[in-house]
């Protein structure tokens, strides 16, 4: 069955993306996503910390990416301690070595002259950047208005940096989040991954201590994304890639029946190897024969906002209901 789907301008094999991960650094891990029929592959981050620290810094990276609390400090050697030469070496590697594109990421937070290290990416082959905009407002005195354009901004000086296509993958924190993605795709960005992951931090009651933890998603958070690519599908220009919350193939059929380009995976690929993509194809192919849908566009959108016309599921009205229809818990 033809799976061809557009990304970016890009052509993908089919929908599925293996996104930003620490496996992704090491080429036989790519090699075998390949092998197991990946649409595309997306690097590991390269933080604004690491490109503002020097290349060599390891101990001022640490300290900077450990106010990023869903990425620990990077060890030597490990892929968050890839000094960005390294990180241009892996990405001219894996164009050499693999069928399908490959997806630089930058994770930052704020403009400066970090964000020429875009340019780089491009040189070394990347097909396309992905820019992970990560940055909780800690300062009451910070408005809304000014963490937006703050993201704008970082946008703009990659957009100038680089000709190669862009996605941003955006937080789910803003008070409108379709008029920011709006904002994004005219800001220059040909695409939103839908949504990036923020971690919160917990409190050791016995140490007194603060802690993180990267606890892999499960697919009760694919609501939220759902909810917004369903929202958004037809209404705004560019590409739209689900993130969140993939275990099985029923999550990216309906990440795909809401409207969604891709749909992008790391804790699948994380907990059953990057055979599991063979898995989640066969999956899909199997859905798509036994709803009698010949390829993907027949079905791509068909729960979306605009396809339902406006279906009250999706707006305020539905949450009253719901509230006077609540029987309580379920008895186990
Ligand atoms: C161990 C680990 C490392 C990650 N590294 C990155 C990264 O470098 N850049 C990035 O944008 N996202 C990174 N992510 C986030 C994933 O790309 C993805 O957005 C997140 O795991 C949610 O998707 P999932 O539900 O499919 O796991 C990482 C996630 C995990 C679990």
């Amino acid at each position: 069955m033809n799976l061809t789907t557009p990304y970016l301008g890009l052509s993908l094999r089919n929908p599925l993306i293996a996104s930003a991960s620490p496996q992704n650094a090491e080429l036989d891990h790519l090699r075998r996503l390949d092998d197991a029929g990946i649409g595309a592959v997306v690097l590991p981050s390269v933080f604004q910390e690491q490109l503002e620290a020097g290349a060599n810094d390891y101990a001022s990276i640490g300290a900077a990416c450990a106010d990023v609390p869903e990425f620990l400090a990077p060890v030597d050697g490990g892929p968050y301690g890839l000094i960005p030469e390294s990180h241009l070496a892996l990405i001219m590697r894996a164009k050499a070595e693999l069928s399908v594109p490959v997806i630089a990421s930058l994770n930052g937070a704020s403009a400066s002259h970090w964000t020429r290290y875009a340019a780089l990416l491009e040189e070394a082959g990347a097909d396309a950047l992905e820019l992970n905009l990560y940055f909780v407002p800690v300062d009451p005195l910070e408005s809304g208005a000014a963490v937006e354009q703050r993201y704008l901004d970082v946008l703009a000086a990659v957009r100038q940096a680089v000709k190669i296509p862009l996605a941003v993958k955006m937080p789910p924190y803003f008070s409108s989040i379709g008029n920011m993605a709006s904002r994004l795709v005219e800001g220059g960005a040909d695409g939103l991954v839908i949504f990036n992951r923020y971690l919160q931090p917990d409190i050791d009651l016995q140490r007194l201590e603060l802690f993180s933890t990267l606890e892999l998603s499960d697919a009760r958070e694919m609501r939220l994304p759902l909810l917004w690519i369903a929202l958004l599908a037809g209404r705004i220009r560019g590409s739209l890639a689900a993130s969140g919350g993939v275990e099985d193939v029923e999550q990216l059929v309906k990440y795909l029946l809401a409207g969604a380009d891709t749909v992008m995976t790391t804790a699948a690929i994380l907990r059953h190897g990057p055979g599991y993509v063979r898995t989640l194809l066969s999956g899909l192919e199997a859905w798509l024969l036994s709803h009698r849908s010949r390829s993907l566009e027949q079905i791509r959108g068909q729960m979306s906002w605009t396809r339902l016309q406006k279906h009250d599921n999706y707006v305020r009205a539905n949450y009253m209901h719901l509230l006077e229809t609540y029987g309580g818990p379920q008895p186990k």
